[in-house]
């Protein structure tokens, strides 16, 4: 897919529900792009499913420029976003600016994402004006996590609904090219999918989105914890398990390396 646009988006996806997953490394990415999967996302939860960390706070504009590269090198035909992390926007316009871009100059992403608020509208229309494509995050916002105190619903009364939608539909004015609702009523979702002309991707957010997104660790069963609304597709984690208790068992009873493993030299038996 070359620029990313709301036509290359419903043309790709066809009547079909638009996908989307996340993937911070290689390996992973050349599996959901093969799969077929729209769009993928190297999402600031690379802080929480790679990093060791408990928020997405402490991950970098650099941590970001790395996997997304990692990603956008090995993925042939899903569109990929880059996640702004927090505080990389929103700051300073200039700062906004050049942050955003390495992600398109460095780590060839096509387009960023980033939580939005008020304070994004403008920043919006700034980077769509200067050719760096939005995708724009609104109802649970996880760089928020200190002031939700935790990982609430929202959206969830009238003035809140009201305020996302508005915000929806500032975004779609500022040129973003589709919307992730996370986190809110699905009926509130189905009003701004209706409201928008921009595709919108949903996560925990219903069925009457255009689009589906989660988290690659979270689909696969590899997470510690897993959001109310994500769903287990695989076991990983019991595959990677049995994997490296085999491999124990098998260098502690030396059963492996075996001889087809090994590799000898004729000449190496002088040296004693
Ligand atoms: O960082 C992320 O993975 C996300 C998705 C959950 C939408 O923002």
């Amino acid at each position: 897919m070359g620029m990313p646009t709301v036509r290359d988006l419903k043309a790709k996806a066809g009547d079909e529900p638009i996908t989307m997953l996340t993937a911070y490394d290689a390996p992973t990415a050349a599996i959901v792009d093969e799969a077929g999967t729209d769009i993928i996302l190297v999402g600031d939860s690379l802080g929480n499913t790679s990093l060791g960390y408990e928020t997405t706070l402490p991950v970098t504009v650099d941590d970001m420029v790395r996997h997304t590269a990692a990603v956008a090198r090995v993925t042939d035909d899903a569109l990929v976003v880059a996640d702004m992390p927090f505080l990389s926007i929103g700051v300073d316009e200039s700062d906004s600016i050049e942050n955003a871009g390495r992600m398109l100059k460095e780590a060839d992403a096509q387009a960023v994402k980033l939580e939005c608020g008020p304070h994004t509208v403008d920043l919006t229309a700034k980077l769509v004006q200067l050719g760096i494509p939005v995708m724009a995050h609104l109802g649970l916002t996880p760089q928020h996590v200190n002031q939700y105190g935790g990982y609430p619903r929202q959206g969830t009364d009238q003035e809140s609904a009201e305020r996302i939608l508005e915000l929806a539909r500032k975004h779609e004015e500022a040129g973003a090219f589709s919307l992730v609702l996370e986190h809110v009523p699905a009926n509130l979702a189905e009003k701004v999918t209706d409201a928008l002309d921009v595709p919108t991707i949903g996560i925990g957010a219903g069925p009457g989105c255009d689009g589906q997104v989660l988290v690659i660790n979270d689909v696969v069963g590899l997470s510690d914890w897993e959001p109310p609304f994500a769903k287990q597709f695989g076991d990983v984690r019991s595959e990677m398990e049995n994997a490296v208790e085999k491999y124990n068992d098998a260098v502690e009873s030396g059963e492996f390396p075996a001889e087809e493993h090994s590799h000898y030299e004729d000449d190496l038996d002088e040296l004693y």
